[in-house]
């Protein structure tokens, strides 16, 4: 079997566990799997490009075969650039599909010979998206069972102010009694 290399494209602000688990079996499935995270001037993101791509980094660096990048300009030119046989994508629901169709449909119009390849949410990540992590979390929601703690920690200072070493540090033990 041929080395095939994968892209896992997106906007990824912020990154979370749906994202993870996509990487993680996409990992398993190809020899070579780049997050590319797109540099979209037209976006407003929460996270700087910067931003999610050390997230990125970090959460992914126990996989050997992974690696972040960014691109711009048009995904299949980037893939071509690469050497890429895959583009990944995940969909959760149906709502999901008629979008993730035209644009597999348009990106194999655009190079036949990439691979669009859809993986199924897992079901205890079907409901997360970016957009809904960000809102919750504006509105002082939880979000620690949608992103991984390093991101919670991250969207707590950027949207709340909260230092991240605060989130980050254990609970500190109850003083003891002092008996009189
Ligand atoms: O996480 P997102 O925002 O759903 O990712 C969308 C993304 C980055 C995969 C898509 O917008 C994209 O591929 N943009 C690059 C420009 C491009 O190639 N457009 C044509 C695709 S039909």
């Amino acid at each position: 079997m041929k080395h095939v290399v994968a892209i896992y494209p997106g906007s990824f602000d912020p990154p979370t566990k749906g994202h993870l688990d996509l990487v993680a079996r996409g990992s398993r499935l190809f020899h070579e799997l780049i997050v590319a995270i797109l540099r979209n001037p037209d976006k407003d993101p929460l996270f700087s490009l910067e931003e999610r791509r050390r997230m990125l980094e970090r959460l992914t660096r126990r996989f050997s075969n992974v690696r972040v990048d960014t691109f711009d300009g048009l995904l299949v030119d980037y893939a071509r650039q690469l050497g890429a046989h895959v583009l990944l994508r995940g969909i959760r629901a149906i709502s999901d599909y008629e979008f993730e169709l035209q644009m597999a449909l348009m990106n194999r119009k655009l190079e036949p010979m990439l691979e669009t390849v859809f993986l199924t949410a897992a079901e205890d990540y079907s409901y997360i998206s970016s957009r809904i992590v960000k809102d919750i979390a504006r509105l002082g929601g939880e979000v620690h069972e949608m992103v991984p703690p390093l991101v919670e920690e991250r969207l707590q200072f950027k949207l709340n102010g909260h230092k991240p070493s605060q989130l980050a540090s254990k609970p500190r033990a109850k003083a003891k009694l002092q008996r009189t």
